[in-house]
């Protein structure tokens, strides 16, 4: 079991610039730490580094208090599982799962001991003999976190273990993951995904990084916190967006009243009137802002003007059926997307005409540079 500190963390390769930015982490004991963004937003350069296989450019990382920068990665007491799972293949599973331990001169019996342990766990026994041709993509990968395991670290990280599995091995060796997790309770896990689903349903912190443009402007990263936090509380256009799916809808408007109650805002391409409970002290009339609403929270009906609740009128342009539920795609004007997430059973096809209620602690509200204005209440999207 180990805690693990990042401070001012940054990272170039040669003399290109910088693709970690400012980055301060504090990961937990036991935690289940996921860092989730875009392709391409530094996820894995960041693992390398905790991991022990990349510099750092600048600042420190610790391991249990201790500053590691220059420590090799053998001696961090962290284990790495990878997106392709780098077996040997001339090597059976029970080789594979004992190599790293017969490097480290572990006796023969003690060897023996924690492969079969992990091939319990891992329900690996019955191919203990096998080579890695002989089994299947989610097999193999269970024999790579078995070799991680047997070296019981203090810390496990993972770059994209599911990424190579298809969707129902994805789910089922995701369930093992949090399963292990359980049982491993004592080590920490560091677990890289750009899937958000992934993110949300493992990770008790988010670390959810930028790409591109926002890592220079705000850094690398763009929120911590537990999924919920995020999904209920984003800090930003960009985490509204990037969690949540179908993802936040977006309407351009400008602040029309401010009061006690929150703001009111007229909607751009409708000129409708829509009330959010956010702060508005540091906003202005006629400030152009942007209304964030989930598909989830447009309910099917006309809203109640006494409780501050507004109606969105549109036009239906595409109905997808997914038997439970079913997106509902809205003729927006201004070239917006509008989607509604109503029952599967609600009858609402194209063509037809359809009213949403907007509820003002449901609504989102982000000023131009993209930043979420303050909501009224803690507990106001918790409603
Ligand atoms: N060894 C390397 N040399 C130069 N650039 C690299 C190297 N590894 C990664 N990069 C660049 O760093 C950025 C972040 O890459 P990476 O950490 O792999 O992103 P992610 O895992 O989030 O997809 C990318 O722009 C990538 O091209
Ligand atoms: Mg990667």
């Amino acid at each position: 079991m180990a805690s693990i500190s990042l401070k001012g963390v940054q990272k170039a390769y040669g003399s290109n610039a910088p693709v970690i930015r400012n980055v301060d982490l504090e990961i937990g004991k036991s935690e289940f730490c996921v860092f989730l963004g875009p392709s391409g937003c530094g996820k894995s350069t960041l693992l390398r580094m905790i991991a022990g296989l990349e510099d750092l450019t600048d600042g420190d990382l610790l391991i249990d208090s201790r500053v590691v920068n220059d420590v090799p990665a053998a001696e961090r007491g962290v284990a790495m599982v990878f997106q392709s799972y780098a077996l040997f293949p001339h090597m059976t599973v029970y080789e594979n799962m004992a190599f790293g331990l017969k490097i480290a001169k572990k006796s023969k019996g003690e060897i023996d001991q924690r492969v079969r342990e992990a091939a319990r766990i891992l329900q690996l026994d019955a191919l203990l003999e096998r080579k890695p041709r002989e089994l299947s993509g989610g097999q193999r990968q269970r024999v790579a976190i078995g070799r991680a395991i047997v070296r019981e670290p203090g810390v496990f990280l993972f770059d994209e273990p599911l990424s190579n599995l298809d969707a129902t091995l994805r789910g089922q060796t995701r369930i093992e993951i949090a399963r292990l997790h359980k049982q491993f309770a004592s080590a920490s896990v560091v677990y890289v995904t750009h899937d958000q689903t992934e993110a949300m349903t493992l990770a008790d912190k988010i670390v959810l990084l930028h790409a591109g443009a926002d890592t220079e402007r705000l850094g690398s990263i763009a929120q911590v916190g537990a999924p919920l936090e995020l999904y209920h509380r984003p800090a930003s256009r960009f985490v509204a967006g990037f969690i949540g799916s179908p993802r936040m809808n977006f309407l351009a408007a400008k602040v029309s009243a401010i009061d006690s109650h929150g703001v009111s805002v007229t909607l751009d391409h409708t000129g409708e009137a829509v009330p959010i409970a956010v702060d508005g002290s540091a906003l202005q009339e006629q400030q152009p802002v942007t209304l964030g609403v989930r598909p989830e929270h447009l309910e099917l009906g006309a809203g109640d003007r006494s409780k501050g609740e507004a109606t969105l009128a549109r036009t239906v342009s595409l109905t997808e059926h997914l038997g439970e539920h079913s997106y509902v795609h809205l003729d927006e004007p201004g070239g917006d997307v509008l989607i509604a997430k109503v029952p599967g059973n609600a009858k609402v096809e194209r063509g037809q005409r359809a009213s949403f209620v907007v509820r003002p602690h449901t609504c989102h509200l982000f000023t131009a540079d993209g930043f979420a204005v303050t909501p009224l209440s803690a507990f106001a999207h918790t409603a």
